[in-house]
């Protein structure tokens, strides 16, 4: 295991859960469906404390969290820019386009984020002493809920469009419904929509 290529990655699991704070701060400006806003309150607050148990991470490795990476400079740009194009599509006045832009934008942060905790999970596993104690603890209280984050906002992006198509959408989506924890499962539920309508 590369240490170095840990801290890499730790470093851009903090600039990733910081920048989530802002992208659902600004997707809530942008939502318009009811359930989907408590939906994004609920992980806007997750996000926050993500935000401080991966601090807590940092403290347990005494690794400095203002240490400024290449990887994390990246990732706070990709962060900001998908706050910017959130901006962009309020901006242009079409609420329905902008809620399906904050959606995508959601994903797209989310999608990364699953990443760096599959992966400190899969660190966790390979660690040992303290390291391996503090990430198990971390990856234990956030997994299911980065799960969730990913794969009901897939849905929604998904049921949201169809809607704007002019189809039957499922509401809220079946990976809501069926309370989905894992792909197999959002796999499943997605095939099941037809049957949900
Ligand atoms: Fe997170
Ligand atoms: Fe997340």
């Amino acid at each position: 295991m590369k240490k170095d290529q840990m801290n890499n990655l730790l470093y851009e699991a903090l600039e990733t859960e910081l920048g989530g704070v802002q992208i659902y701060t600004t997707a809530l400006t942008c939502v318009q469906n009811k359930d989907l806003k408590e939906e994004w309150e609920k992980y806007l607050e997750q996000t926050q404390n993500h935000v401080e148990i991966v601090r807590g991470i940092f403290e347990k490795l005494e690794l400095d969290p203002d240490v400024e990476t290449p990887g994390r400079g990246v990732v706070r740009h990709i962060g900001e820019s998908l706050v910017k194009a959130m901006e962009l599509a309020k901006e242009a006045g079409e609420p329905a386009a902008a809620e399906l832009v904050a959606a995508e934008c959601v994903v797209l942060a989310e999608t990364k984020d699953h990443l760096n905790w599959e992966l400190i999970g899969e660190l966790a596993k390979e660690a040992k002493g303290t390291t391996a104690e503090a990430l198990k603890e971390a990856h234990d209280e956030v997994e299911e809920q980065e799960d969730e984050h990913l794969y009901h906002t897939t849905g929604w992006t998904r049921e949201l469009w169809i809607k704007s198509l002019g189809m039957p959408a499922v509401l809220p989506p079946p990976e809501e419904e069926k309370d989905v924890k894992t792909a197999i499962g959002a796999a499943r539920a997605k095939h099941q929509r037809a049957g949900m309508l």
